[in-house]
């Protein structure tokens, strides 16, 4: 049995976030450098996006490198590894976009990504990390029962999405449970499970593993962090 929550929904993440191109419009405007490497790159919404030289994706999952490649430009480069142990060499940029990173499940983990990361921007680039911001305002809400959360068609087929929440404050872990189904009475569950970050701790973090936040945003459009912002992005230099 896989443990990938993506196995059995690849197609179906790529037509549902194919056109969230916000983040990508950002990440190409402050692009630094011709030489980018996109971690948790998924079906390579995030490449695609990107008018650099060259465009290298990182994934764990097969199936999701598999969308990504058959859509790829010449540019484009995909590699089945886990962020926290890579070598390719080294990039003027390292974006990990769309909550990648909090799937990283402990601190040994996010120190061993950082630190490929440092040793990939050996020569002083920017790292963008791109996690969701904790719904402050939920976060007594240990259980949100499954609501509808998306409806789409999808290699002529019409399939939707269900989501169920479970919270962990203490834990600062977020668990959604997605059921898809279609009308033939296909289903699939993909569970993921999250970190979810402080401010603070995204500051120790990054300065006890060789970087320094220079900026922070709270959403895609360049706004900054504020009460019920919904997204904690941040680009890090190298110490
Ligand atoms: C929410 S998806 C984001 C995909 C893509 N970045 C996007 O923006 O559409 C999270 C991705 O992180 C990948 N992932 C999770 N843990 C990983 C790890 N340790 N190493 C590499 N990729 C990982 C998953 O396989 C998945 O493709």
């Amino acid at each position: 049995m896989t443990t990938d929550p993506y196995a059995k929904i690849a197609a179906i993440y790529d037509v549902e976030f194919r056109s969230a191109n916000a983040d990508t419009i950002g990440y190409e405007s402050r692009r630094q450098g011709q030489r980018v490497l996109v971690l948790g790159c998924g079906t390579g919404r995030v490449c695609r996006g990107l008018h650099a030289g060259e465009v290298v994706g990182l994934d764990l999952s097969e199936p999701m490198l598999e969308v990504a490649r058959a859509q790829g430009r010449p540019v484009e480069r995909y590699v089945a590894a886990s962020m926290t142990s890579f070598d390719l060499g080294a990039f003027d940029e390292v974006i990990i976009p769309n909550g990648a990173f909090a799937f990283l499940p402990d601190r040994a983990a996010r120190a061993a990504c950082l630190a490929a990361c440092r040793a990939a921007l050996s020569a002083g680039g920017p790292l963008t990390i791109d996690v969701p911001m904790p719904d402050h305002a939920r976060q007594g809400e240990a259980h949100l029962p499954e609501l509808p959360a998306w409806e789409g068609e999808v290699e002529g087929r019409h399939v939707w999405r269900t989501r169920e929440t479970f919270r962990d404050p203490v834990a600062q872990r977020l668990r959604l449970l997605d059921r898809y189904r279609d009308e033939t009475g296909w289903t699939a569950q993909s569970e993921l499970v999250l970190h979810t970050f402080s401010v603070d701790e995204v500051h120790w973090m990054l300065e006890a593993n060789g970087f320094y936040a220079d900026r922070m945003w709270g959403d895609h459009t360049g706004g900054p962090l504020r009460p019920g912002c919904p997204r904690l992005l941040v680009r890090a230099l190298p110490l």
